[in-house]
């Protein structure tokens, strides 16, 4: 039987990434759904990787499974890294991002391009049966732009500018996004890492 991995998300299109990138891998993939694991972690981190060995921590509370989660945000240098680990937060949770994106629009008002650097971050945690612990960051540099462009992604994609690119995270399409993206570069580490646990953890179990 497959060793079980569990992901630690309640977010469809997360998932989706996450089992198009893992795929490889000699385990079972399953949303915290499938596992029959409650999403009851409290995020009262103040770093990407604290937040998510809370979440994959509470997570693993409940299985014996692999379990991995996530944290991101988006850092903007000008406004000393906010909103950061707050970035879901900003201005109240259930607050659009068309209010969210044109306030930082706004606060970043006069600021010449030069400093308007951002980067999303993405911290991915695992916590291995047996209780060990690792965790990977991947992040992608931008510039913020000076209105919203874009349909795609989410969040505050249509402000953070690609200068090599010549356009936002908001107008790649979904495979562009993901093979450059933040959340992309972490998984990829953490699978290399996985490929280098998954021998070991199959040795202590025999
Ligand atoms: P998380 O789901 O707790 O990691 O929340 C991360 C928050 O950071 C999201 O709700 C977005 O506000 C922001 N964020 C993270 N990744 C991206 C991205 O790829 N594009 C746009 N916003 C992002």
């Amino acid at each position: 039987m497959k060793r079980k991995l569990v992901f630690a998300t309640g977010n469809e299109g997360k998932m989706r990434e996450i089992r198009e990138i893992l795929k490889d891998l000699d385990v079972e993939i399953l949303s915290l759904k499938e596992a029959g694991v409650p999403a009851d972690a409290e995020e009262n981190g103040t770093t990407f990787e604290e937040n998510a060995l809370i979440k994959a921590r509470a997570a693993a509370a409940h299985t014996d499974a692999i379990v991995l989660a996530d944290d991101s945000g988006l850092e903007i240098d000008y406004l000393g890294g906010e909103p950061g680990v707050y970035s879901a937060r900003y201005l109240g949770e259930d607050t659009s991002y068309r209010i969210k994106n044109q306030n930082l629009i706004d606060r970043l008002a006069g600021v010449p391009e030069e400093k308007r650097t951002a980067r999303f971050v993405c911290v991915i945690a695992a916590v291995l049966p047996g209780g060990r612990e690792l965790t990977s960051r991947g992040t992608i540099e931008g510039i913020i732009g000076t209105e919203e462009r874009g349909e795609g992604g989410f969040g505050y994609d249509p402000i953070f500018f690609l200068p090599e690119y010549g356009c936002s995270t908001a107008e790649l399409t979904m495979e562009q996004k993901n093979e450059i993206s933040h959340r992309g570069r972490a998984l990829q580490v953490m699978k290399e890492k996985l490929q280098r646990e998954l021998p070991l953890l199959k040795e202590e179990q025999a």
